[in-house]
C-alpha cells in the first residue's frame, strides 16, 4: 500500500490514512464481526477540498486497514459537482429501506450532499453558494462499493421556513435505530443557527421533521456534528439517559482556539432531546466539555456494536484553527484513540466518562517499567527512556497548598536529552486542574496560537490521589484524568530524537507517586 510508518511524525497506533488530507470520522458502523471506519477525505492533496469519503476496517479498533474511496466526489477530477460530507452509516438489518437484495443485509449511509449551486443575490450579482442536504446510498458488500440513491437523493431537503435563511449550513446527519419507537432517527444541525433539528424514518428514505434543540452553551461558532446516544448510569443500571454531543468551530474549551466539543446530558422520547436542567448553563456559553485540549473534533459514535456493549467514540484528532498547515506529509490528520463512554455520579453529577477502549493492549509491548516513590524530591527526576509511543499510567496523592509540598507535578515526554524540548503532563495542587503544556513541544512555528498551555478541572478521587492515564504516539498526547471525567489531547511535533522522559515536581516535594510506563508497538500491518 505504500506506507511509510518511520516518516516523521507517523502515529503509530492511531489512524492516519496513508497520504491526503482526512477530516471528521463518519459512518462508523459495527457489521459482520467488522469496524468500519468511513472519514472525510481529500483523495487529491493534503488538504481540503473534492471530499469524499474515505475507508478503512478493523477487526478490533486497533489495527486497521485502509480501504479503496467508498464515496468519491461526484464529478472528480474535473469538476466536481457534489462533495460528501459528514454523516454516518447504519446496517439495515431488517431491511426497511428495500436497498437488499438477495437476502444481503444492506449498510444504508447517510452523508451531506455539498452542491455547488449558482445563486442571483438581490444586487443582482451571481455567487456560487453551497446548498447542503441530506442523502443516502447504499453498500451491499460490507461497505466496499456504495450506490448513491440517486432516484430519490436529497432525501432531506434544505429545511422548510422559518429555517430557509440557513441555506448554507445543514448538515452532518448522525442516524440511528430508535428501539423503543421501532423507528430510525436522524439528527442534523442547522450550524450558524446553533439547532439540533431530529428527524424520524420508518425506511431511511422518507424523513420527517420530528423536533429541534437550541441553542445552549457553548455557540462561540457553528454547532457541527451531532451525535445522540443512551446509556445507563454506572451503579444505577435501570436508569438511562440520553447524551447528545456537538462540535462547536471556533469556540471550544477555555484557553483553546478553534474546535472544540460539548455534550447535553438529558431524555430522549423518539421525537425531542431534552437536556437535563443543571446541563442547561445559565450563562449561556459555559459547557460541559468532552475535551480540553485543542485536538478532539467531531467525535463520532458507532452504530451496530452488539446489545449491552458501551458506546465508543472516535474524534478527529486535529483543529481547524490550524489543521491544514500541521508539518506532515503526505498525509494530514489522525484520529484519537477510541474511547469508551459510560455515565456516572462523580461528586454528586452525572459525568460522561472516557475510558480507551480496551484493545490498545494488544499494541503494548513488554517494555514495561514501573516503579514507586513514597515521596518525589522537589526538581527533576530523571526516568529511563520510553522511547516515542508509549501509555503512561501516573498516580500521586493531592494535597493543599502546604511549604514543603510541590505545586505542580508533572511527567515530561518527547523530551530532547537537554530538555530544552519538552511536553508537559500533569496536575496543578493549587488551582485543582490536570494541564498538558507544549509550549516547548517541537515545532509550533505552522500556527502563533499552537504552543500553549491547555487545563482542565480534575478532583481527586475519593481516595485523596490523582490517577492520570497518558497515551503518547510520534505526534500527540491524550491525557484521561480521574475516573476518565476529564480528557485532554493535544497534536505535537517534537524532533524525531526527542525520546526522553523525567518527573517534575515543582516548588516542593510529590508524595507516593506510582508510575508505570508500557512500550506501544506499531499497529500497523
Ligand atoms: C466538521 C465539518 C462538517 C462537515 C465536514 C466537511 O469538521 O465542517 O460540519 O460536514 O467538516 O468536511
Amino acid at each position: 500500500s505504500g506506507l511509510n510508518y518511520t516518516e516523521p511524525y507517523r502515529p503509530q497506533y492511531h489512524f492516519s490514512p496513508a497520504e491526503n488530507w482526512m477530516n471528521d470520522p463518519a459512518g462508523l458502523v459495527y457489521y459482520n464481526e467488522t469496524y468500519h471506519l468511513f472519514f472525510q477525505y481529500n483523495p487529491a492533496g493534503i488538504e481540503w477540498g473534492n471530499m469524499s469519503w474515505g475507508h478503512a476496517t478493523s477487526k478490533d479498533l486497533t489495527h486497521w486497514e485502509e480501504r479503496p474511496v467508498a464515496l468519491l466526489a461526484r464529478g472528480y477530477p474535473e469538476n466536481v459537482t457534489e462533495m460528501y460530507f459528514t454523516g454516518s452509516a447504519v446496517a439495515d438489518v431488517n431491511n426497511t429501506s428495500g436497498f437488499g437484495v438477495d437476502g444481503k443485509v444492506p449498510l444504508v449511509a447517510m452523508y451531506t450532499s455539498m452542491y455547488p449551486v449558482a445563486q442571483e443575490l438581490p444586487s443582482g450579482k451571481n455567487v456560487l453558494a453551497e446548498q447542503q442536504s441530506q442523502s443516502i446510498a447504499y453498500s451491499l458488500d460490507d461497505g466496499e462499493t456504495w450506490t448513491t440513491y440517486d432516484a430519490e437523493n436529497p432525501v432531506i431537503h434544505n429545511p422548510p421556513s422559518p429555517y430557509g435563511a440557513e441555506f448554507e449550513n445543514f448538515r452532518d446527519p448522525f442516524v440511528f435505530w430508535h428501539e423503543d419507537t421501532q423507528k430510525w432517527v436522524a439528527v442534523t444541525v442547522l450550524a450558524s443557527l446553533h439547532k439540533v433539528v431530529i428527524w424520524s424514518s420508518d425506511n431511511l428514505k422518507e424523513w420527517s421533521l420530528a423536533s429541534e434543540f437550541g441553542p445552549y452553551n457553548a455557540v462561540g461558532g457553528v454547532w457541527e456534528c451531532p451525535n445522540l446516544f443512551q446509556m445507563p448510569i454506572k451503579g444505577h443500571p435501570s436508569i438511562k439517559k440520553w447524551v447528545l454531543v456537538l462540535g462547536l468551530n471556533p469556540g471550544g474549551p477555555p484557553g483553546t482556539v478553534g474546535s472544540g466539543t460539548q455534550y447535553f446530558i438529558g431524555d430522549f422520547d423518539g421525537t425531542a432531546f431534552k437536556a437535563d436542567p443543571d446541563n442547561i448553563h445559565a450563562d449561556n456559553k459555559s459547557a460541559n466539555w468532552m475535551d480540553w485540549g485543542p485536538d478532539f473534533y467531531a467525535a463520532a459514535s458507532y452504530n451496530g456494536l452488539p446489545a449491552g456493549d458501551d458506546v465508543v467514540q472516535i474524534a478527529w484528532m486535529n483543529n481547524w484553527q490550524y489543521g491544514a498547515t500541521i508539518p506532515t506529509s503526505p498525509w494530514r490528520s489522525a484520529m484519537s484513540v477510541p474511547r469508551q463512554l459510560s455515565l456516572k455520579k462523580v461528586n454528586g453529577k452525572v459525568a460522561l466518562l472516557q475510558q480507551p477502549q480496551h484493545s490498545w493492549r494488544s499494541v503494548a509491548n513488554h517494555q514495561t517499567l514501573k516503579h514507586s516513590w513514597k515521596s518525589v524530591s522537589k526538581g527533576s527526576t530523571s526516568l529511563d527512556s520510553p522511547g516515542k509511543a508509549f501509555k503512561i499510567d501516573l498516580s500521586f496523592a493531592d494535597h493543599d497548598s502546604d511549604k514543603s509540598l510541590a505545586s505542580t507535578f508533572a511527567i515530561a515526554v518527547r523530551a530532547s536529552s537537554d530538555f530544552k524540548q519538552e511536553t508537559l503532563v500533569g496536575y496543578n495542587f493549587t488551582s485543582k486542574e490536570v494541564f498538558v503544556d507544549r509550549r516547548n513541544s517541537g515545532d509550533g512555528s505552522f500556527d502563533k496560537t499552537f504552543a500553549s498551555l491547555y487545563h482542565a478541572p480534575l478532583s481527586a478521587n475519593a481516595d485523596k490521589r490523582i490517577n492520570l492515564q497518558v497515551f503518547v504516539d510520534w505526534s500527540s498526547v491524550e491525557v484521561l484524568g480521574g475516573q476518565g471525567e476529564v480528557s485532554l489531547t493535544a497534536q505535537i511535533f517534537p524532533e524525531g530524537n526527542s525520546t526522553e522522559a523525567r518527573l517534575v515536581s515543582t516548588d516542593g516535594v510529590t508524595q507516593d507517586v506510582r508510575l508505570r510506563i508500557s512500550g506501544m508497538d506499531s499497529a500497523w500491518h
